[in-house]
């Protein structure tokens, strides 16, 4: 109990570094006040760029990869828990920190790069799945709000395909099912917004002067 405590808290700590409110001040914008209001790397593309998206994509993925890769090759090696398992809570600590990030009021982002970020160091077979999955749907329907939605989804299906042998499964399984459902709840307005046909586009921007 006490490792998953340590383990929520250290990715909370990482998950609160909000890559795309930092990439905004640099440009002197708060981010959350222009496009979609989302510190993510879709609205950092949206209302300033390309580069920043790109940043602002690597910054949310690295926190999440490299403490949870830290956990699993380096601490707790004498922990009860499946790595992996301590790795789902790491990036469940990370995601909670990402979209709610105490230092900027809890008004973060949606945590899918971040979830990108927790995947691949979860299992790097679930992640190709995902990122498949994520560049197909993105692809073909310009919705970035459907892809990601879709990741969250192969998440806990990854799980399944891979991990359903394990001793652990259940309990990996139910963790990565929270990404889901956070997925599905910070998406709520793209969710409603695509059910209108109103959802923005990849490629659509917006005037940030
Ligand atoms: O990862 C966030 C993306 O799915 C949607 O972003 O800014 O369009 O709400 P946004």
């Amino acid at each position: 109990m006490i490792d998953i405590l340590i383990c929520l808290c250290i990715g909370y700590a990482c998950g609160c570094i909000s890559t795309g409110y930092i990439v905004g001040k640099a440009n002197n914008i708060d981010i959350r006040n222009y496009g979609s209001g989302n510190a993510g790397t879709t609205n950092a593309i949206r209302t300033l760029g390309v580069k920043a998206g790109a940043i602002t994509f690597l910054g949310d993925a690295f926190k999440a990869l490299i403490p949870i890769l830290i956990i699993r090759l380096f601490l707790f090696q004498n922990s009860a828990m499946e790595s992996q398992l301590l790795a789902l809570y790491t990036g469940l600590g990370v995601i909670l920190g990402h979209n709610y990030p105490f230092w900027l009021h809890f008004k973060g982002g949606k945590g899918i790069a971040a979830t990108g970020g927790v995947i691949l160091a979860f299992d790097w077979r679930v992640a190709l799945v995902a990122l498949c999955g994520f560049v197909i749907i993105t692809a073909v329907t310009r919705y970035v709000s459907l892809g990601s939605l879709l990741v969250s989804i192969i998440f806990p299906i990854g799980v399944v395909l891979f991990y359903r042998n394990n001793p652990q499964f259940l309990h990996m399984l139910i963790v990565s099912c929270f990404f889901t459902v956070s997925a599905f709840y910070k998406h709520n307005g793209n969710i409603k917004r695509l059910l209108n046909g109103t959802e923005n586009k990849l490629g659509q921007k917006v005037d940030v002067k």
